[in-house]
């Protein structure tokens, strides 16, 4: 694991969409896992300008999102299908059909996630997944507790990660208490994998996750077993590395 500390949530969104793009730049047809949050955003706004510069063509890439709320309709504001949408691909030259992301009304969701984990399969794999991490430690929406064996599946979500999300609701009833996620099997199968952090409020749970004995009460942690993580923090995230 290597650890990399930005000085601003602006610069970590710059090494993040750097890194992105020298993936795009040196892989013909590549493939990316992509987390929706707050956390991303800057990283996602740094992508649009750089397609818009001419920098990065998408055309060739394919991506799959981590996780999609149960329950709620693509088109629906707070549907993660909205976010990606808003923040990301309504901007870019990515192929409508290279976009995939958990159908959040799918009739019968342990099918839906079947069909997604031989979908990731089928395209080869993932090539860099990003993803943020939850105050509890979740990656994707793995919350603490959740095997390292689990490919995509559907989640309860634990009551601090609804309470977390509530902000982007009108009200704390209307979050989807369910959810469809890739499972810690399915991100450690990733090639690369970058986890980024901002923030003060992120700054004990990503110490917990890293600079501690790996365990399966705090998901994040388990990215220590794999071999090619970079962990991409901004100084509040990583004031207690500092120490
Ligand atoms: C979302 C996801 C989550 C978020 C995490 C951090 O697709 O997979 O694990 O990455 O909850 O969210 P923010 O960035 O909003 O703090």
């Amino acid at each position: 694991m290597r650890l990399v500390i930005c000085e601003t949530h602006g610069e970590l969104g710059l090494k993040v969409a750097n890194e992105v793009a020298r993936l795009i730049k040196n892989k013909s047809k590549c493939v990316l896992g992509l987390p929706t949050g707050e956390t991303s955003i800057s990283a996602y706004k740094e992508l649009v300008g750089m397609y818009e510069n001419g920098d990065v063509d998408f055309s060739n890439v394919v991506t799959f999102n981590l996780d999609e709320y149960l329950g709620i309709s693509k088109s629906h504001p707070c549907s993660y299908h909205s976010f990606m949408q808003h923040n990301l691909f309504g901007h870019i030259n990515i192929p409508k059909a290279s976009v995939h992301i958990p159908d959040g009304l799918a009739e019968f969701p342990d099918e839906e996630c079947k069909r997604y984990e031989s979908l990731i399969q089928i395209y080869g794999g993932i090539d860099l997944l990003i993803l943020g991490i939850g105050h509890n430690g979740h990656i994707g929406f793995n919350e603490p507790g959740t095997s390292i064996d689990t490919l995509t599946h559907v989640v309860n979500l634990d009551i601090s990660t609804v309470q977390a999300n509530s902000r982007f609701f009108e009200k704390i009833d209307d979050v989807p208490k369910r959810a469809i996620t890739m499972g810690i099997k399915t991100i450690l199968s990733a090639r690369r994998i970058i986890l980024m952090a901002s923030g003060e409020k992120k700054s004990q749970i990503v110490h917990d996750a890293f600079a501690k004995e790996m365990t399966t009460d705090i998901p994040a942690s388990v990215l220590q077993k794999h071999n090619d993580v970079l962990v991409m923090l901004d100084k509040e995230a990583a004031r207690l590395f500092d120490k």
